[in-house]
């Protein structure tokens, strides 16, 4: 088993130790073909994800051992090869000086490396804010599912950060009892649960003091016991930390021997100002792609599967433009409200909380070009040509609800504004439908509708291909009535819940008359797939580690998303626009349907024949 790591990070300078520390071959032009190649990456955990891939691939599924050998021979060669070309090039665009070809020294401490690696090199996970919400509820049950599945690397340690007193065992309490997830019910997890807590480790410390961060370090190189050490940061606390703890971490916690990378969780920014703000700061202690941005949309089963869906199968493709689709529908609904999130939700509302990171993320999947190849660069630049390509989003386009207390069975649910944490006179929405427009070749004039709520009748996310009618359609008269929606053929990806992928079709119904119904091939996870669906976080814990940067945000994208959302936030905010009250648990605003309707669409979520 062998890992590989280079020594390019000492040849590289920053004023920041995190830049002087970072170990990928940087060019800083995030619209160029990355050149990055991790530090320290291990090429049997590379493996791991490789084959993951090959195997979840219907196409290439085949013996991954080859395969990981070629790669392992060629991964071992290709920082010469870049060093060669970037040293030729001098680049002006990378930062941190000149990068020399390797000396037959460096060569030669590679194939050790290669070698022997595994054993000489670590990762420290550091959860910073690790009493929160999100830590329980989502990272500490990612990373205990990583751990049973073998997917962290052998040496690895687990830090919660955070100010409220804590001892280790106290943090293995907490996490033990909070640990739900998916692995609960198997084999032996209790045997593997106590193993993980025993890499579970805590500091109390505040984050934005230096000194904590520096005892921090201290404990982390304890467990590192002089390895390459390798330095992930998941800042889960709020958005007005996470500068302080960066610079902190940075100045005393990054690693001196391997690379640092720090997940960032949403919400990067209010506007396009304050989020231009955060990545400038963030970039005065850390390279771009030292930053992976979370959308845990973008980590989520049927999310990944969409450029599957599309790119390897020829059936789909062709249809993919304006030609053939009339509509495209993302909906979000939670049958929730805001229940202990107020104080945060209200600053920021449902059109920043969902729809203009999570659905415009996978509208921008959804309708990209084909990509050069699947490197992260090269989708992340199609990603970001599609949201350049989107028109301004007009307020006429728009609605917005809030949810209001209704009572139903003797049961009272309570609105938006009984949350204590909420201004009584709060006009801040739960609820937005809105109409979007990619003005480009494929997608001229059709609408990208969005729509997404809090306190609705269900829980779901999903994608709604709608296509055109048939055109001179001969079987009209035997579909039953005169409305040709009913006879559209809709391509439903459901993300959650029950994920699965299904296409209504027009059917003749069996028998000797001639009568069409629609019915639905229907492609059901849980009947199609023993196994069970890993959570988005686990994917994207797994993706950090790894160095793949694919399903995080670049920052030209988040620039793109902020330019496309903030002149409407600007004008529902300034207007004071009052939101449509809705009952909570119903099906929304009423405005909803008279905007799908001025787009000639009708919400495939809502018809009698979902
Ligand atoms: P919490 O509000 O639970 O905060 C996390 C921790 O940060 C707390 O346990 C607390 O730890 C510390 N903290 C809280 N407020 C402050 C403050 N004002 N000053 C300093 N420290 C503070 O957040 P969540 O865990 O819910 O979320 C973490 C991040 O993830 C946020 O950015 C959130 O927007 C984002 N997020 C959360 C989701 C969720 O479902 N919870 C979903 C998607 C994103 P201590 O007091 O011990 O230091
Ligand atoms: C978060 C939002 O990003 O996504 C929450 O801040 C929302 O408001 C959550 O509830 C939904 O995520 P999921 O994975 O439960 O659909």
């Amino acid at each position: 088993m062998s890992s590989f790591s280079t020594s390019l990070s000492s040849r590289t300078s920053s004023s920041s130790p995190f830049l002087s520390n970072h170990s990928s071959l940087i060019n800083s032009d995030p619209s160029r073909r990355s050149l990055s190649f991790p530090q320290g990456i291990n090429l049997d955990d590379l493996c791991v994800r490789s084959k993951r891939k090959l195997v979840q691939s219907s196409v290439a599924v085949g013996d991954g051992f080859g395969f990981c050998t070629i790669l392992r021979l060629f991964l071992m060669r290709l920082p010469l090869v870049l060093g060669a070309v970037i040293t030729k090039s001098s680049s002006p665009e990378l930062k941190g000086g000149p990068l020399s070809i390797p000396s037959q020294e460096a060569e030669d401490k590679l194939v050790i490396e290669s070698n022997g690696g595994k054993e000489h090199s670590t990762v420290s996970i550091t959860v910073v804010g690790a009493s929160g919400d999100l830590a329980k509820k989502k990272i500490f049950p990612a990373l205990f599912a990583l751990y049973y599945e073998g997917c962290l690397p052998e040496h690895f340690t687990i830090y919660g950060y955070a100010r409220s007193k804590m001892t280790d065992a106290e943090l293995r309490d907490m996490v033990s009892k909070t640990l739900t997830c998916r692995i609960d019910k198997r084999e032996n997890c209790g045997e593997k649960m106590e193993e993980f807590l025993k890499r579970c480790f805590y500091h109390t410390g505040q984050y934005d003091s230096q000194e904590h961060f520096v005892a921090l370090d201290k404990k982390l190189k304890e467990h590192e016991g002089g390895r390459l050490s390798n330095r992930l940061f998941y800042l889960s606390i709020p958005p007005n930390i996470f500068v302080d703890a960066v610079k902190c971490a940075s100045s005393s916690a990054s690693s001196s021997s391997g690379w640092t990378r720090v997940i960032v969780e949403k919400p990067f920014g209010r506007d396009s100002k304050t989020s231009a703000a955060l990545t400038k700061s963030l970039k005065q202690y850390l390279e771009e792609d030292q930053i992976f941005r979370i959308d845990h949309y973008l980590g989520k089963e049927l999310v990944e599967n969409l450029s599957v869906l599309r790119f390897s199968n020829l059936i789909f493709e062709p249809l993919w433009s304006r030609q053939y689709i009339q509509n495209v529908q993302f909906i979000f609904s939670e049958d929730f409200g805001t229940e202990g999130r107020g104080g945060y939700f209200d600053h920021y509302g449902i059109i920043r909380d969902i729809m203009q990171n999570h659905l415009l993320q996978i509208l921008a999947l959804f309708a990209m070009e084909t990509p050069v190849s699947l490197d992260a660069e090269d989708i992340r630049n199609e990603k970001v040509k599609v949201l350049r390509s989107m028109r301004p989003i007009q307020l006429e386009d728009v609605v917005i609800g809030q949810y209001k207390s209704t009572t139903k069975g003797g049961v009272t649910y309570p609105g938006y504004t009984d949350d204590k944490t909420v201004p009584k006179d709060s006009l801040t929405p739960t609820f937005a439908a809105a109409a979007l427009f990619i003005d480009n070749a494929r997608w001229d004039g059709v609408p990208f509708l969005m729509k997404a709520g809090k306190a609705l009748h269900t829980r779901s996310a999903e994608i709604r291909v709608q296509f055109r009618h048939v055109p001179g359609n001969l079987y009209n008269r035997n579909s039953g009535g005169t409305n040709l929606d009913r006879t559209t053929n809709e391509l439903v990806i459901r993300v959650q819940p029950d994920e699965g992928i299904y296409l209504k079709i027009n059917n003749k119904v069996p028998g000797l008359g001639m009568r069409l119904d629609q019915s639905h091939l229907n492609l059901l996870y849980s009947a199609r797939y023993s196994k069970e669906i890993p959570d988005a976080y686990e994917r994207l814990l797994l993706d950090a580690i790894e160095g793949e940067r694919r399903l995080f945000i670049r920052s030209d994208e988040l620039d793109a998303a902020w330019a496309l959302f903030t002149p409407l936030l600007k004008e529902i905010e300034e207007k004071k626009t009052i939101p449509e009250f809705y009952p909570h648990g119903s099906r929304g605003p009423v405005g909803a349907h008279y905007l799908a309707a001025k787009h000639n669409v009708q919400w495939g979520d809502l018809s009698l024949d979902q």
